[in-house]
């Protein structure tokens, strides 16, 4: 008998559902908040709102897409956590009422976790590149920037992480100073294609061990632009380019250094990328160019599973359908939670 799963994402600002069969990826329908552009940032009310607003037809349209009925589902996972609160009882309310109504169970997924086994997202009619277990994951996103072995679907080890700012942040944060709008990330890597990575150079990071920090990197380059503003007012327009270009080398210099330690370390060559600055072109490159240099395999999600999306939400629930792993009506979101809050 196939298994049907449905999942729902909505931790910050994109509500999401999927449908998936047997692993395979039916229907990944994402819908993204542009009400938080105008404010830099994302405001955690207008993101509870608009996911109040889109829930019920992302979920109607993921099943349609996926052509099967809401009677065939077999459970229904949802986004535990981390994220922000309010965003995240919306998905959790409805997941619990849609279990109830249609009698399946509920499953519980970390984010954290869900980012990771994107990885694992089969698309039909598509070859299925996946690591093999044990691999070291490198998880960079707004909120996270750590450095894992994976030792199977639902176990997992934190070897490295942030001690300050995510690189997802770093991006959006540096971006910002230079007036550009948010999320930063994705608009830093279109102008540094056509920019010079060794323009200027930023301070970089001694942080012992496997750890990362970014929040040096932001104040270096708040400091240089200041300066340079005060020669010449016009400074980041005239240099947009080569200024994201050399912020964005710097961040993938950061995040490659500690991740070619790790690997050296665990003796581990499979390297997969997660979470939204997965998607980063500079980031990506610089793993290719790894793969004959280390000799490493290098595993990098379609652009469609990087960013926030329920498809590795579906994908993580299924993994727990087969091991009975359900939870009840009593289940409530967590603002906070690690890797170590991963049944
Ligand atoms: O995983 P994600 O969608 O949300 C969470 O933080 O959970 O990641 C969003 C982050 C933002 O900081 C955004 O600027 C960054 O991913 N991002 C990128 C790119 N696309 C998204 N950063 C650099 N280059 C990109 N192409």
């Amino acid at each position: 008998m196939s298994i049907i799963i449905l999942g729902i994402e909505s931790s910050c600002d994109d509500t999401s559902a999927s449908i998936i069969k047997d692993g395979i990826v039916l229907s990944n329908i994402i819908a993204s908040q542009a009400v938080h552009e105008a404010y830099g940032g994302v405001v955690p009310e207008l993101a509870s709102r608009a996911h109040q607003q889109n829930i019920v037809p992302v979920v109607d349209q993921a099943i349609k897409k996926a052509g099967i009925k809401k009677e065939d589902i077999n459970a229904v996972g949802f986004t535990r956590g981390p994220g922000l609160l309010g965003s995240l009882m919306v998905g959790t309310s409805f997941a619990k009422g849609f279990a109830l109504a249609n009698n399946i169970p509920l499953i519980e997924v970390n984010h954290l976790q869900a980012h990771i086994l994107a990885n694992f997202i089969q698309e039909p009619d598509k070859e299925f590149h996946h690591p093999d277990f044990p691999f070291l994951a490198l998880l960079v996103s707004g909120g996270n920037s750590q450095i894992i072995i994976v030792k199977d679907y639902l176990d997992m080890e934190v070897i490295g992480q942030t001690i300050d700012d995510a690189a997802g942040e770093a991006f959006d944060k540096c971006a910002k100073v230079m007036g550009l709008p948010y999320p930063g990330g994705p608009i830093v890597d279109k102008y540094a294609k056509e920019g010079n990575p060794d323009a200027f150079t930023f301070n970089k990071p001694r942080i012992q061990g496997l750890d990362y920090s970014f929040s040096g990197l932001k104040t270096s380059f708040l400091y240089f632009l200041r300066d340079r503003m005060k020669e010449n007012p016009n400074f980041i327009n005239e240099n947009m380019k080569d200024l994201c270009a050399s912020l964005q080398k710097t961040i993938v210099d950061i995040l490659m250094k500690k991740l070619e330690k790790a690997s050296k370390e665990t003796g581990l060559k499979q390297i997969a990328i997660a979470g939204g600055v997965s998607a980063n072109s500079g980031l990506q490159q610089a793993l290719r160019d790894r793969t004959k240099k280390y000799n490493w395999d290098v595993f990098i999600p379609n652009l469609g599973f990087s960013l926030d999306n329920a498809g590795m939400v579906a994908v993580t629930a299924y993994r727990k359908y087969l091991k009975d792993m359900f939870i009840g009506q009593d289940a409530v979101p967590y603002a906070r939670m690690t890797f170590e809050d991963v049944e």
